[in-house]
């Protein structure tokens, strides 16, 4: 398999700068060394810088949760790509559902974030899914093709590789409801058909599609075994040193 595992956490709106030092310390401590999984961090903006310090010569990436597509001027409370990369953030997290909903980030405002961060050499960790709702009345592939095609609009072939997207069922966030491993694998195989359709197989088959929702040690096995899920982007078992390395224990037992 040419992709590697790539196991994310997002730590939302938690943690102070000193509670996000204790914990990248231990993730250092665990983790720091892995070579076969791919792991990023997305701390909130104001510790970004620690936890950058703290992973300096480690394997672990930092994410940050969030940017604006603009390079600089009047965005009261925004934060730009250049200031990410100016600390060395590798990663950004674009389009997660609690931004669309909770935030009004259209689809079209989503894309323009894609494509700064790409123009930045940041790589962006695109979020789609779909609702209770949008599940209920069957509309899943229709409601995650929209998202997908319309946020990606404008990527070159080139640059297509940097985007992460993660598959986030809105349903499965935070409620420990988790998809089943055969609903998460057909939305992730239907993704990567699109992705086929957009940028051409050779490409389509080195972007990893992680799996996001209530993600566990678990159940983190199962669904990580099926073969278009290349990783997680976890929100509560990142909290926790304990539950984070062992999540990326078992992408790196995945054979
Ligand atoms: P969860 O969050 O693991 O707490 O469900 C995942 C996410 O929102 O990225």
């Amino acid at each position: 398999m040419i992709r590697k595992k790539l196991i994310a956490g997002n730590w939302k709106m938690n943690k102070t700068s000193s509670d996000a030092t204790a914990l990248v310390t231990e993730l250092v401590a665990e983790v720091g060394r892995t070579s076969d999984v791919d792991i990023v961090v997305c701390p909130p903006f104001t510790s970004l810088e620690v936890v950058g310090k703290a992973i300096e010569g480690s394997s672990i990436k930092l994410g940050a949760q969030n940017m604006h597509h603009e390079a600089s001027g009047a965005y009261t409370g925004e934060i730009s790509a250049a200031m990410l990369r100016a600390i060395f953030t590798n990663y950004v997290i674009l389009g997660h559902s609690e931004r669309r909903t909770y935030f009004g980030e259209t689809d079209a405002f989503i894309n323009k974030k894609v494509l700064a961060a790409l123009k930045n050499q940041l790589k962006p960790i695109l979020c789609v899914g779909e609702t209770l709702a949008e599940r209920e009345s069957g509309s899943t592939l229709k409601v995650v093709q929209t998202q997908l095609e319309a946020n990606l609009e404008g990527v070159s072939k080139d640059l297509a590789t940097n985007v992460v997207i993660a598959y986030e069922p809105v349903w499965a966030i935070g409620t420990g409801k988790v998809a089943t491993t055969e609903q998460a694998q057909e939305v992730h195989a239907f993704i990567r058909s699109l992705l086929v359709k957009l940028f051409g197989d050779a490409i389509a088959q080195k972007v990893r599609i992680l799996y996001g929702g209530s993600m566990k040690p678990a159940n983190a096995p199962e669904l990580l075994s099926q073969k278009d899920i290349d990783g997680g982007l976890i929100g509560g078992a990142a909290l926790e040193a304990r539950s984070f390395t062992d999540l990326i224990k078992s992408a790196a037992a995945v054979k």
